[in-house]
C-alpha cells in the first residue's frame, strides 16, 4: 500500500456484488487513499449487496440508470457536493445485453433489445462524458476508464450483440478522448479484460469452457478481477498521465497468441 490515489476523488459505476470487477476496483481505490461515490442502476441497488461495499469504503451510494442523462446529471452534481470538488477518476464498468441474456442468436436479434444493449453498454459512456464535460466536472489529468472485451476486434460467436456494443465503446473512448484531451487534458481509455467469472461474464453461453480455453491460450493465464482492479488503479494514478485514447489489453497475452502448447496438449487429451 503506497496511497497512490491519495487526495483523488472519483465515481465508480457497476459494483453489483463481490464478484464484480468494479467491487474490486472500489476496494483497491479505498486502500490507495481515494474518496469516491458508488453508483449503480436502481434495480441493482435493490438486488445487489452494494450497501456492504459502501460501508466498507465509507462511500455514499447514488442510484443512476446510466442510460438516463437526467440521472447522470444528478449523479455528477451530487458526487461533487459529497466529495467537495471536481472528480479525478471515473470507472465505467457497465454491460448488459437482453439478447445475450435471453439467448437470441446474433442472426436473429430483437431490435428493441439491440438498442438497449448499445444504449446501456456503449452510449452510456458518451452520455456520462458529455454530462461531465458540460459541467466541467473532471480535473485536468483526470482519468476515465471503461471496461471492454476482445470480441470488439475478433469474433467470439456467443458474445452476440455485445461485440458491437464493445466496438462502439472503444470508439467513443478514442473520439471523446481526443476532444476531452484538447479541452481539459482529461484522458479516456478502455481496458480489455480476460473473461472473468462475474454476473455479466457468466451470462454468456458456454462461459465455463470458454474461460478455460482463454486460460490455456494466455501465456500468463487469465487475468482475474483483482488484477484488473490493479490496472484500473494504475490508470487513475498520476503515473500514467500521457496514456489516452487507447484500448489497453489486460489479458495475460491472449490477444497476441495464435496458438499455445497448452491448448495443443488439451486437444490431444
Ligand atoms: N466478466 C467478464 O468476463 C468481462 C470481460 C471483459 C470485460 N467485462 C466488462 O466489465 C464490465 C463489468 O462487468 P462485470 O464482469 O464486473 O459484471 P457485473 O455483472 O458485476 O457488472 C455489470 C454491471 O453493469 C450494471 N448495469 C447494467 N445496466 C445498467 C444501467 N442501465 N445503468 C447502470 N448500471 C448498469 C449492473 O448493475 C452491474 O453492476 C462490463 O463492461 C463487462 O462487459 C467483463
Amino acid at each position: 500500500m503506497t496511497n497512490i490515489l491519495e487526495g483523488k476523488k472519483g465515481i465508480i459505476f457497476g459494483a453489483l456484488d463481490a464478484k464484480s470487477i468494479a467491487w474490486k476496483v472500489a476496494e483497491r481505490a479505498n486502500e490507495e487513499g481515494a474518496k469516491f461515490v458508488l453508483t449503480n442502476a436502481p434495480v441493482a441497488l435493490r438486488m445487489g449487496t452494494i450497501k456492504e461495499l459502501g460501508e466498507k469504503c465509507n462511500a455514499d451510494i447514488i442510484g443512476a440508470d446510466a442510460t438516463s442523462v437526467e440521472d447522470l446529471t444528478n449523479l455528477i452534481d451530487q458526487s461533487q457536493e459529497i466529495l467537495g470538488g471536481k472528480l479525478d477518476f471515473v470507472l465505467h464498468s457497465i454491460g448488459m445485453s437482453p439478447n445475450v441474456r435471453k439467448g437470441r442468436h446474433y442472426t436473429d436479434l430483437n431490435y428493441d433489445w439491440y438498442h438497449k444493449s448499445l444504449d446501456i453498454s456503449a452510449m452510456s459512456f458518451h452520455k456520462l462524458l458529455q454530462v461531465a464535460m458540460e459541467k466541467d466536472a473532471i480535473n485536468e489529468w483526470g482519468s476515465v476508464v471503461g471496461l471492454t472485451y476482445i470480441a470488439a476486434q475478433r469474433v467470439f460467436p456467443d458474445y452476440g450483440d455485445m461485440a458491437d456494443a464493445k466496438s462502439m465503446l472503444e470508439s467513443i473512448a478514442r473520439s471523446f478522448g481526443y476532444h476531452y484531451g484538447v479541452k481539459n487534458k482529461v484522458r479516456i481509455n478502455t481496458i480489455s479484460q480476460s473473461p472473468t467469472a462475474t454476473t455479466a461474464g457468466t451470462g454468456v453461453k458456454g462461459f465455463d469452457d470458454f474461460i478455460s480455453f482463454a486460460d490455456s491460450m494466455s501465456p500468463l493465464g487469465n487475468a482475474d478481477a483483482l488484477a484488473c482492479a490493479d490496472y484500473c488503479i494504475s490508470m487513475f494514478s498520476d503515473l500514467t498521465r500521457y496514456v489516452t485514447m487507447q484500448n489497453l489489453m489486460h489479458d495475460g497475452g491472449f490477444s497476441n497468441t495464435g496458438v499455445s502448447a497448452a491448448l495443443m496438449e488439451k486437444m490431444k487429451g
